[in-house]
């Protein structure tokens, strides 16, 4: 079964062609970082005209890259849910409309679903029942994934998601948008215990909560400006990293012991923090926990992805009628 898959809930304007699920016959990304950069941030309203200019190219050159034509898909799976919603309109009112031309079915597909089948596309022989730490721009969660589309969320963030503390420290710290990657590389020249960072605590063991530690970084750059003192930015960088990823592999490894699995799926922009890789690796291997991380390519926002989930959304039943809608916020 080939899937053409549309992904455009946030700064990436993606396609791809899946067959079966897990194979990629394509998968084409059109980002719009260099223009967000300017900002600081997304800005919505222009994410959602990039959306609008690029959607028709990048789906000719994903089926030209896969080597098929419109008329050969099988089904049309799309983002519908969270995401910006101006951006997601954009990607479900054009899956509509290239459904009801080919007169194929329309799979609606959530977005932190398509993350977490990030792994099915690069492991082909990870199957649910496993857990599933999601860590992007929008969404930190710990999620049991009991079969292909059931899931039960254990723990979540109750106010910034990792991804955007990443952003939001790096901002500070005086980086470009969006700054995980350059925490990342500034933390490789850092040292981790040169700042002491708070680790903060909540009511339920599994979820997260990463403003204080990013309003801690702030106060520190504001206080050593004020005294004229000189800071360690690739330190500060590090302790920072360093603590998010204790928080985040601290908690999902408590999860799996607790609620007995023996499977960890990181996914998620996020997933491709040098240090979270490194760290989950290492506690997962101690207690024998098989750990499974897409590569790089897989980590952010693709439509491959939700091609992949996609498949399963269909084959479970969950296909969309022409009065699909897109939602800003949905429960995975
Ligand atoms: O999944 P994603 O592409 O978009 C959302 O669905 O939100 O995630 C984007 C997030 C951004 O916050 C970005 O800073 C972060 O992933 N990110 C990183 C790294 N690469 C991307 N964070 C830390 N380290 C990285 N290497
Ligand atoms: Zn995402």
């Amino acid at each position: 079964m080939k899937i053409l898959s549309i992904e455009t809930s946030c700064d990436e304007t993606s396609v791809a062609v899946t067959e079966n699920g897990r194979r990629v016959l394509s998968n084409v990304t059109a980002s719009q970082i260099e223009e967000h950069k300017l900002y600081g941030g997304v800005v919505p309203e222009i994410a959602s005209r990039r959306h609008c200019e690029s959607i028709v190219s990048v789906t000719d050159e994903a089926l030209r890259q896969a080597g098929i034509e419109l008329t050969d898909i099988d089904a049309v799976a799309v983002t519908y849910a969270p995401g910006l919603i101006g951006a997601l309109l954009v990607g479900v009112n054009f899956a509509k409309g290239v459904a009801l031309a080919c007169g194929k079915p329309l799979i609606p597909v959530h977005h932190i679903r398509g993350h977490i089948a990030a792994n099915y596309i690069e492991f082909p022989e990870l199957e649910p029942p496993f857990l599933a730490l999601v860590v992007s721009g929008g969404h930190t969660s710990i999620i049991e994934v009991r079969d292909y589309t059931e899931f039960n969320v254990i723990g979540s963030t109750l106010d910034d998601a990792a991804g955007e503390a990443f952003d939001k420290a790096a901002r500070a710290m005086g980086f470009p948008y969006p700054g995980g990657l350059y925490i990342d590389k500034a933390s490789k020249n850092g040292d981790t215990s040169k700042y002491k960072l708070p680790y903060p605590k909540t009511e339920n063991e599994y979820d997260f909560s990463f403003s204080g530690l990013k309003t801690a970084v702030i106060n520190l750059i504001h206080n050593s400006a004020q005294k004229n003192e000189e800071l360690d930015i690739n330190s500060l960088a590090a302790c920072f990293q360093n603590t998010v990823c204790e928080i985040l592999v601290d908690k999902t490894i408590k999860a799996a012991e607790k609620f007995g699995h023996k499977k960890i799926a990181l996914s998620g922009g996020v997933a491709a923090n040098s240090g979270l890789r490194d760290m989950l690796n290492e506690r997962c291997s101690d207690v024998g926990i098989d750990l499974y991380i897409p590569p790089i390519s897989l980590c952010g926002d693709n439509a491959a992805m939700i091609g992949c989930q996609g498949f399963y959304e269909y084959r479970a039943g969950n296909v969309a009628g022409s009065d699909l809608n897109a939602y800003a916020t949905k429960v995975i």
